[in-house]
């Protein structure tokens, strides 16, 4: 037998893996589908049926609490009809009143920029949704008797998308903005587990396309790029491997890039050579992005990586992608020799700002 390269043994060392993760995101991460399934099941319980009109959507959150709606709004932008709109920041934009549905979603309930959206939604008389696992945030709706969607505790953020993001599309859904869901649903959590086996660290790398992946994306700085469906993949897989693999990373989407980082590419030559970039793709793609990456590529340094999603929903399509990237991230950080959980300089950058 050919002796495995000193990386390879790294990423199928499963118990110093286990080690390493102090944290169990590994776990986290191979549960997601079953967390989708909850997220779903328990939104559905908690969500009353309002069919009232609505004006409009904003979602406040920050990192790991924002992403999972922009991933609800991605799938089902083009069904909704009004603006759904995510705010990361301090202030509501002036178009939010009180037909506006608000979901105010922190993690830790204690995000400063969440907690602002917050107040200002309360004041327009905006119709708030809070999730959150606790903090100042569970706290306010409760004392102002608001609707609150609590969900578990102890989680990195962003080992949460599935709490932070179905219940956001389940309200969708109970407030007629979207279709009949529980099909995407069912679709996605079997997916994420059949993923979960194929991506999952008792999976040799020789044999499991996230480890392949992770060992052609380490030492370098990964770009990402997605095209409608898959912009906010390519935004979840660089903050993730942001975040895990304590490493920087891009993302971009197609067909803006054309129109501005395409010409950056001819310059520093001499960082070229460092740079992997990573097509994320999708079947329902319009012709003219497809055929904008394919003439793309041409002028990108080395070969680009390509990973086309699979599943026959929005939902499945866009969560499978994803969960490659976290799957990668883990991985990233692995041949690092770095935990992946903590996120000291988020941590730090938070505790000095009081
Ligand atoms: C993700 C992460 C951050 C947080 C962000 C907001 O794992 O650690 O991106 O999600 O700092 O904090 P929360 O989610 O608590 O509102």
């Amino acid at each position: 037998m050919d002796a495995k390269d000193p990386l390879t043994e790294k990423l199928d060392d499963t118990s110093a893996i286990l080690a390493l993760d102090t944290q169990g995101q590994f776990g986290m991460v191979a549960g997601l589908g079953e967390q989708v399934r909850e997220a779903y099941g328990a939104a559905r319980e908690r969500v009353e049926e309002s069919p009232h009109e609505v004006g409009g959507v904003v979602v406040a959150g920050m990192g790991g609490s924002a992403i999972g709606a922009d991933l609800v709004r991605g799938v089902y932008d083009s069904s909704l009809y009004c603006n759904m709109e995510t705010v990361r920041n301090y202030s509501l934009p002036g178009w939010v009143d009180s037909r506006t549905v608000v979901f105010a979603i922190s993690y830790s309930g204690n995000t400063e920029e969440t907690l602002s959206c917050l107040g200002q939604a309360l004041e327009r008389g905006s119709r708030v949704i809070c999730i959150t696992s606790g903090g100042r945030m569970a706290a306010l709706a409760g004392e102002q008797e608001l609707p609150l969607i609590t969900i578990p505790s102890g989680l990195q953020p962003r080992a949460a998308i599935g709490y932070l993001s179905i219940p956001v599309a389940a309200c969708l859904e109970a407030m007629g903005l979207v279709g009949e869901l529980e099909d995407d649903v069912r679709e996605t959590a079997a997916a994420l587990e059949d993923l979960a086996e194929a991506y999952g660290m008792d999976r040799p790398a020789a044999d499991n396309p996230a480890k392949q992946l992770a060992l052609k994306l380490h030492g370098n700085i990964p770009v990402i790029y997605g095209a409608e469906l898959t912009a906010v993949a390519a935004r979840r897989w660089k903050g993730q491997i942001n975040e895990n693999a304590k490493t920087l990373a891009f993302c971009n989407e197609f067909p803006e890039l054309n129109h501005n980082e395409i010409v950056g590419w001819e310059r520093p030559a001499d960082l070229q050579a460092r740079f992997r970039v990573v097509y994320l793709e999708d079947r329902e793609t319009h012709t003219q992005n497809l055929k904008r990456m394919e003439l793309t590529a041409d002028s990108l340094p080395g070969e680009v990586i390509r990973h086309a999603t699979s599943g026959a929903s929005r939902l499945a399509r866009v969560l499978s992608a994803c969960y490659l990237g976290d799957w990668v991230s883990l991985y990233m950080a692995v041949l690092q020799g770095v935990d992946p959980s903590p996120v000291e300089r988020i941590e730090e950058l938070k505790r000095r700002l009081g």
